[in-house]
């Protein structure tokens, strides 16, 4: 991994040593947090979808049109997007508990308790993904409750660096994450899904420090700034 930025709320993107370009859940347009420089990337090679709610995959067909992006989601969004114009050649569906090979990287699709749809229809299993990439295992969990499934995935995966919704009303708030990340226990955790909108009250400090007592400072929270490259912050 070269670079590694948060573009505000779920959104991701990392760059691979390959020079590939993964997006993870590309929610730009609407996005008030995110920065006016990245609203409309040119270069997308991998789009990741945790499930289809606007806040995650609004920008994903006209940026996979536009870049000729492969698009990674579950099997009922897949099929919505097909049906909604994205080109079947560029849509990659899988399930949970499945590994892809991307080239690149690795992806395998995870649980997530949450729900999911597209423009109103139901779109399957809401997901989240642990992506094995240069050497590095990042789990990002999608929009999600506390479940059970941290623990295993904490055992079986060993993320590196594990990415968690804290904003509370729609997934787990910074209390529940931060048990979440006691469970992981990830060299890393960075928060998301905060801060967007006013109801999205959950704390990236409040998480940090929670973490810390929670790990004993085993686990460190990086705080990224939208737009900004965090990848050195992870050493290597
Ligand atoms: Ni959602
Ligand atoms: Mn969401």
């Amino acid at each position: 991994m070269i670079s590694a930025r948060w573009l505000g709320h779920s959104t991701f993107i990392i760059t691979t040593k390959t020079g590939k370009n993964i997006l993870i859940d590309p929610f730009l347009q609407g996005n008030p947090t995110t920065p006016e420089s990245w609203k409309s990337p040119e270069d997308v090679d991998f789009i990741l979808l945790t499930h289809g709610h606007d806040d995650h995959a609004a920008d994903t067909i006209p940026l996979a049109k536009k870049t000729g992006a492969k698009v990674i989601s579950i099997v009922e969004l897949s099929g919505l997007l097909k049906h909604d114009g994205l080109p079947e050649d560029q849509a990659v569906e899988m399930n949970k508990g499945g590994t892809v090979d991307l080239g690149d990287f690795k992806a395998t699709m995870t649980n997530a308790n949450h729900s999911s749809s597209w423009k109103g229809q139901y779109a399957g299993d809401p997901a989240g993904f642990i992506i094995h990439v240069d050497g590095l295992r990042l789990y990002h969990a999608g929009d999600t409750n506390i479940m059970p499934d941290f623990e295993l995935y904490g055992k079986l995966y060993k993320p590196d660096i594990a990415i968690l919704p804290i904003g509370d009303h729609y997934t787990m708030g910074h209390q529940d994450a931060a048990h979440a990340v006691n469970m992981l226990s990830p060299k890393f955790a960075i928060p998301m899904h905060y801060g967007t909108m006013p109801v999205l009250t959950g704390s990236p400090e409040t998480f940090r420090d929670l973490v810390a007592g929670y790990t004993g400072g085993k686990t460190k929270v990086i705080i990224p700034e939208a737009g900004s490259d965090f990848r050195n912050l992870l050493g290597d």
